[in-house]
């Protein structure tokens, strides 16, 4: 897996400044005082730090963001990069600060000059999750990584504050990290292998085979997946951290590692972004290693089926009439229309053995999600206002775009069959809606339940704020705050 960038804390020293050999961070702000680090910067440069804050440049960069020094006179580093921002910086700008850092270091060492800003956990957070890049199949040698230190007034209590923050981080790379694999290297095998290997972390884990999975009655996941040479599976993963009779929150998560599409085969064109089409279940498994990695009090089980869509032989044909766990019979009108498939076994299974306080599915359901919200916001919809709300709210608060979907009986009503109790796709009208629906028939009316199209969000083709172009590892940061929120609060 790729790592975290560590980051140490440490007691501002200014004597350390002048010899410093990286990169050198400071923060300003136009109208406010420099502290003692960016003073001693601006005194050893001899007044430049403060020709550049009060510069034009300079006014016009907005909060978090940064320009660069660079070999300044005075001093050894290689450059001095500025950021801006008061000391009371919000946190998403102090996470954009950050993450300005991360992008301009590359790989050298940061010395980051932090004084007595508020929020020196996010900037740290921000700088984690941008310093990502997913080289395992580049051939040429590498660099070392450099350090970073964060000097400041209370680095015990930033230290402290960092430590569940680099949680999600260490999450989310893992979610882009299984996101980013070619579907040659994540197999359905290799992807159970890694999620047997978070038993290290204090989670429980299990693989259901497809023996097992066929006496379950989960025809309609294997179905989706008897087409490849690669087996179909289930993965369990349970967190027990709160009390032993609270429900569990239950997070499943699509696993497609490959979708050609199947017997109803996609274009040849852009094909080989389908090696993301397992983003459902790598977010379930990012939150997962975050929840057990700072130790949550709260009961979370994450389920993923993983399957690959293949054509061949053996392969489910269009028209073919499958049954599910649940017992209703459907008619695959298109074999592209997979994640659905999988996704109804695998929520049956999941309400009817873990009978969940509330569940949470992700996928990268429809291409029609990114036609109507593209690659802002993920499409979310649900059966229970309240539940939504409170993902809404916590996805606002980590930056990460959710927009709410209607749902509806006459969307339903599109998914009608001449010949079976339903068919897996209701038409091009709607299409993220109806594929909505036809989730909403799998759920038991009693739990709260809220489906994540995450198709836009899972991988993007330019940088965001906190990620580099590719996956994103959306979701992480949301959900594991909605499970702060709803269970760890007093
Ligand atoms: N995995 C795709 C959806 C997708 C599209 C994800 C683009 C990421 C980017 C899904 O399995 C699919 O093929 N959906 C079809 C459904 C249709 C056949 C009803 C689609 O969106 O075209
Ligand atoms: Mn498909
Ligand atoms: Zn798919």
């Amino acid at each position: 897996m790729t790592q975290i960038t560590p980051i140490r804390f440490a007691e501002t020293e200014i004597d350390k400044i002048a010899a410093f050999e990286g990169r050198v961070a400071v923060f300003a702000d136009p109208e406010g005082r420099l502290d003692a680090g960016a003073r001693r910067v601006n005194k050893l440069v001899r007044g430049a730090l403060v020709r550049l804050i009060e510069s034009e440049r300079f006014g016009k960069l907005k909060e978090g963001d940064a320009v660069s020094m660079a070999f300044p006179v005075g001093l050894a580093a290689e450059a001095v990069d500025v950021v801006r921002g008061p000391r009371n910086l919000g946190m998403t700008e102090a996470r954009k600060a950050g993450a300005s850092l991360a992008k301009l270091r590359d790989r050298s060492d940061l010395l980051v000059l932090a004084g007595s800003m508020r929020r020196v956990a996010e900037v740290a957070f921000g700088l984690a999750m941008r310093d990502y890049t997913f080289d395992d199949h580049k051939s040429d040698a590498k660099e070392p990584e450099g350090a970073v230190t964060i000097m400041c007034s209370k680095p015990d209590k930033s230290r402290a504050e960092a430590d569940p923050l680099m949680a999600v981080a260490e999450g989310a790379f893992m979610t882009r990290d299984l996101v980013n694999a070619p579907a040659n290297v994540l197999t359905t095998t290799e992807f159970a292998k890694q999620l047997a290997e978070m038993a290290a972390l204090g989670l429980k884990v299990e693989v259901l085979e497809e023996k097992k999975l066929a006496e379950l009655g989960m025809r309609t996941l294997l179905s989706v997946g008897q087409g490849s040479d690669s087996p179909s599976k289930v993965v369990v993963m349970q967190w027990q951290g709160g009390a032993k009779d609270q429900t569990p929150l239950a997070l499943i998560g699509k696993g497609v590692v490959f979708d050609t599409g199947g017997i109803s085969l996609k274009p040849a064109g852009g094909m080989e972004d389908m090696t993301m089409d397992m983003g459902g279940a790598g977010v379930v498994a990012g939150v997962m290693r975050t929840v057990a990695r700072r130790k949550a009090k709260a009961n979370v089980v994450g389920l993923v089926g993983l399957v690959e869509n293949m054509p061949s032989g053996n392969a489910t044909r269009p028209g073919d009439v499958v049954k599910s766990m649940k017992g209703d019979t459907i008619e695959v009108i298109n074999t592209d229309a997979e994640g659905r498939l999988v996704l109804c076994d695998v929520m049956w299974y999941a309400q009817d053995r873990f009978n969940p306080d509330a569940m949470v599915d992700l996928a990268t359901l429809t291409g029609a999600i990114i036609i109507g919200l593209g690659h802002e916001n993920a499409g979310v919809f649900s059966n229970n206002d309240a539940f939504c709300n409170a993902f809404l709210k916590a996805a606002e608060k980590e930056g990460e775009g959710a927009w709410r979907m209607p749902l509806g009986k006459a969307y339903d009503d599109q998914l009608k069959s001449r010949i079976a109790d339903m068919k897996n796709v209701g038409g091009r009208p709607a299409g993220s809606i109806t594929a909505a629906q036809f989730l909403q028939r799998f759920v038991k009316d009693e739990t709260p339940w809220i489906h994540l199209d995450i198709a836009g969000v899972a991988s993007v083709k330019s940088d965001t704020t906190l990620a580099p172009k590719g996956a994103t590892g959306w979701g992480v940061a949301a959900l594991n705050r909605l499970i702060a929120d709803m269970y760890e609060k007093d």
